[in-house]
């Protein structure tokens, strides 16, 4: 199938209530967006799904939701003050800014990509891509702190305090969902480069010896989770290995998961081996020494670290992109997205074939209402059973209950299938039982509609 273009992506998520630009009546703010109603569901099943993948359905890793701001030695000493900025080039002429990375040539002989002309950019400078802020009433020099660019620096500043309450032997990890904020110079493509995002961050803590063996696991098992978990396209992902000039600082050896999104593959989460690197610079910086006893050696050890992470807006958006189809069907067009059941907003909306007719429109809402003590599931009579159906299938709702007239004498309704569109007669005491079960993954056993699939329903 092919994958639609941005704009598409953009037009679906506003008009749908995904995503909004944030502060919109006042203009809006480069770099910053708003997720509505279904944004956020669709925002925090993929957070809960990484959450249970990474922590409830493992014992070697535990979770941590440390402050945004932090005591700033933590970023000196991380070496972000002195060593997290990008390159950035400035046109002389046009005034506008760009990363340097995202040039096609040495400054010196490429034209400006915005203006055109050439011989106006200046030579790569090097700018802090930290947020600062003031904390307390004087805005000073000793009241300055930053709005974290990682959420890992929260982590390795735990780490003693989690390996001792928890009693964890090597190798265990640290997870931690949050906020990050960057003043990225170039925010853009709708919310793949954000000033304000969020994480999903683990850290692992292992032998120094297991380094290499714990990395090569953290790509396969990352990628494997976008695969399995998400659902999304084995060919649409691809992992590419840093090259040495592109290292972090704090990097070892780094690979990308790339998504191939409309302007190109792009970083959708990175597993880097950070060695010793933080705990080394936070045992210096704090006095406090953050090692691990190895009993078989009989020494402390500080471990190395190995870090899957990943930005929940890129996984957002990957999905929204991944999830959507335009299908020509005899006669209309159908936008769906194929969300998998655990990620999509709502998992089953409840359709009276007629709201006229209120024996049906009050089973519906006790359907409705059973099925909300569950799950999320909404009812709507806001039209005509196709057009309800269309609705249902461009925001990904993979079940649809019809109650229609026959639902009076037989006491029972029909399940609809979002990708499939088949349909299901199930007795309505079991409506509730039976769409937790598919939700959860049980098998569908529905028949073919032919009236829909030509578009007439
Ligand atoms: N702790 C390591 C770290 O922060 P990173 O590659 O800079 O590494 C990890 O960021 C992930 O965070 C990226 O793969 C990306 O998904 C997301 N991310 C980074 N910068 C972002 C931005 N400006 N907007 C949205 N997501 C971003």
């Amino acid at each position: 199938m092919p994958a639609p273009n941005m704009d598409v992506v953009v037009s679906l998520a506003k008009r749908r209530g995904f995503v909004f630009p944030s502060s919109e009546i006042y203009g809006g703010m480069g770099g910053f967006w708003d997720y509505g109603p279904l944004g956020v569901e669709l925002k925090n099943n993929l957070k809960a799904a990484w959450w249970r993948s990474m922590v409830q359905l493992r014992d070697d890793i535990v979770g941590l939701d440390a402050a945004i701001v932090m005591n700033p030695r933590v970023w000196e000493v991380s070496g972000h003050v002195a060593g997290f900025s990008d390159p950035m080039v400035d046109c002389r002429n046009c005034k506008l800014r760009f990363r340097a990375e995202d040039l096609k040539g040495p400054p010196s002989e490429i034209a400006c990509p915005n203006c055109g002309q050439r011989g106006t950019l200046t030579e790569p400078r090097k700018f802090n891509l930290m947020f600062k802020t003031h904390v307390g009433p004087v805005e000073d020099t000793a009241s300055v702190a930053y709005l974290r660019p990682e959420t890992a620096q929260g982590i390795f500043v735990n780490f003693d305090n989690v390996a001792t309450v928890t009693r964890r032997k090597l190798p265990f990890g640290i997870a931690q969902v949050g906020k990050s904020f960057r003043n990225e110079i170039t925010p853009g493509n709708f919310i793949f480069r954000d000033r304000e995002f969020e994480q999903m961050e683990m850290e692992f803590f292992v032998h120094p010896l297991d380094e290499d063996k714990w990395f090569a696991y953290w790509v396969a098992e990352r990628l494997r989770w976008w695969t399995d978990a998400v659902g999304v396209a084995s060919d649409r992902l691809r992992l590419r290995p840093h090259d040495a000039d592109e290292l972090s600082h704090y990097s070892k050896q780094t690979t990308d998961i790339e998504y191939a999104f409309p302007m190109g593959w792009s970083e959708l989460e990175g597993v880097a081996d950070r060695t010793d690197y933080d705990l080394t610079a936070h045992s210096r910086g704090s006095g406090k020494s953050l090692t691990y006893f190895d009993e078989a050696a009989g020494d402390h050890v500080t471990p190395y670290v190995i870090e899957p992470a990943m930005g929940v807006d890129r996984g957002v958006l990957t999905m929204l992109f991944d999830a959507y189809e335009e299908q020509q069907l005899e006669r209309e067009k159908r936008v769906v997205l194929h969300l998998k059941p655990l990620l999509a907003p709502v998992k089953v909306a409840v359709l009276p074939l007629l709201r006229n007719r209120p024996e049906l429109v009050e089973i519906a809402r006790r359907l409705a209402g059973d099925l909300r003590a569950a799950l999320h599931a909404m009812y709507d009579d806001t039209a005509s059973i196709g057009k309800l159906y269309r609705r249902q299938d461009e925001i990904g709702t993979p079940f649809c209950v019809t109650v229609d007239v026959d639902s009076l004498t037989d006491g029972a309704a029909t399940i609809r299938e979002r990708d499939s569109m088949t349909q299901e007669r199930v007795a309505l005491a079991q409506i509730s039982g039976r769409i937790q079960d598919l939700v959860a993954g049980s098998a569908w056993t529905g028949t073919a509609r032919p009236d829909e699939a030509a578009g007439d329903a």
